[in-house]
């Protein structure tokens, strides 16, 4: 198919805003001008009064099949990323079974050639048994390691466990960083209490310091490229501001820059998440340092259970909230309110990501680089609204707020997977390629 999206506020890598056309031929960006001419075969997508942003690239994502299906599929989370703008994700390996083999990650990519609207990679998981497994799987854009938070067997949290797997290889290490042995002193002596706000001085701000720590020990000793997901606190941010090497990159989720601890008493369980919600202080801390590049990146971490589940009495209630729907109107929001800019936003989402994973031809508005795109609409709000969602798990932390910047079209290689309310089920992406690795 052949497109022209028309008289669209377009972004640019130089972050200018530049208003005219965008074409779109074999799945590539064809061309940014002024006018361009259409041919016969060409559809026009009438964009006055719209935004074209580089479709976002969510770096860490929980999509639970195999083996959670209950809770979400690569369908039903695509057909959330595709609404939410998310043309690309790279996800986690605490499936069922977990994915620390060839095998398994062989298993993903055809269960999602089959199922999914949108772009796929993803982690093999650490064990402290894996490492063969670890140094020739492939194609995958990283190594996870669960240093604390476990999930049975992907739990790699001593340093004698850690350190030959840094040692070997040369491949991205994302670390989830808390600290386990902490985390397992501190459920003793917090036993009994089921206020969820426990939840946030269990695992504690010292917890995950502890562990960011140990990994970027780990990474300098061996110049081991370190990313470090999800970072909450302030005190791992401005320890990084002094500590970080060139080769170490780190994120930061909306969750963790919006919500905060005062989450617990509106929403209770629906709160929990690891590594936790801090105390409103992080919050700005945690907007500083991603304003200063300390911190390089926005991941979701959509990690979705059913609303029964999370109904159960702390600490029985599971960790984890969903997210593709709602990153991208939510920073969109916290940008039209002058938090940030739109530029930024789009770096933070889009290009920073497939910079630091080497994903090949995405992120930016380039002739000649994969037609991944996002319109959306930055001059209406609407509120989040659990009917609309598209998540499995049909629920989101953020119902309620007021939005501008949804997505009026999701297009993914060149073909359009959203559109004015709806996704289109039949097409499927592909999966990404890594220049580096
Ligand atoms: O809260 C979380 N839940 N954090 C994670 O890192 C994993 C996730 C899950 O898979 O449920």
């Amino acid at each position: 198919m052949e497109y022209i999206i028309r008289k669209a506020q377009i972004l640019l890598p130089s972050g200018e805003i530049f208003l005219g056309d965008l074409g779109v031929n074999q799945g590539k960006i064809s061309a940014v001008a002024p006018i361009i001419t259409p041919r016969e075969e060409t559809t026009i997508i009438e964009a006055t009064g719209l935004t074209l942003l580089p479709g976002v690239i969510d770096p860490q994502v929980h999509f639970r099949e195999p083996g959670l299906e209950h809770k979400e599929d690569l369908f039903t989370a695509s057909c959330a990323c595709a609404k939410g703008g998310v043309t690309s994700f790279l996800e986690m390996p605490n499936t069922r079974p977990l994915t620390v083999t060839q095998a398994e990650l062989d298993d993903k990519l055809e269960r999602s050639a089959a199922k999914s609207l949108v772009n796929y990679g993803f982690f093999i998981g650490a064990t402290p048994e894996n490492l063969p497994d670890l140094l020739t799987a492939n194609p995958t854009c990283g190594i996870k390691i669960f240093m604390g938070s476990s999930h049975g067997a992907l739990l790699v949290s001593q340093e004698e466990q850690l350190e030959p797997i840094f040692a070997q290889g040369k491949r991205l290490i994302a670390v989830h960083a808390e600290d386990q042995a902490r985390i397992e002193q501190r459920r003793r002596e917090f036993v009994g209490i089921s206020d969820p706000a426990i939840h946030s001085e269990i695992q504690d701000e010292q917890t995950a310091l502890n562990a960011t720590q140990l990994a970027v020990k780990l990474s300098n000793k061996y110049q081991r490229r370190l990313h470090i997901l999800h970072l909450s606190t302030g005190i791992e941010a401005e320890w990084l501001r002094e500590n970080k090497a060139d080769w170490i990159t780190t994120e930061v989720t909306p969750q963790h820059l919006l919500l905060n601890t005062e989450a617990y008493e509106k929403i209770g369980t629906l709160a929990q998440m690891n590594p936790p919600l801090r105390s409103p202080e992080n919050n700005g801390i945690l907007w500083q340092a991603l304003r200063d590049g300390v911190i390089d990146f926005i991941a979701t971490d959509h990690a979705p259970h059913t609303l029964a589940e999370k109904a159960k009495d702390y600490p029985h209630s599971p960790s984890g909230m969903p997210g593709v729907e709602t990153a991208l109107p939510l920073m969109l929001t916290q940008a039209v309110a002058g938090r940030c800019t739109l530029a930024e936003v789009s770096r933070w989402m889009s290009s920073a990501v497939a910079k630091a994973y080497q994903i090949e031809s995405k992120g930016s508005i380039t002739p000649g680089y994969d037609a991944d795109l996002v319109l959306v609409d930055l001059n209406a709000y609407r509120p989040v609204l659990r009917e609309e969602l598209l998540t499995k798990c049909g629920w989101s932390p953020f119902e309620g707020w007021n939005l501008t910047g949804w997505p009026v079209l999701t297009m993914v290689n060149g073909e359009i997977v959203y559109q004015n309310g709806k996704v289109n089920p039949e097409k499927r992406g592909k999966a990404l390629n890594y220049t580096k690795y």
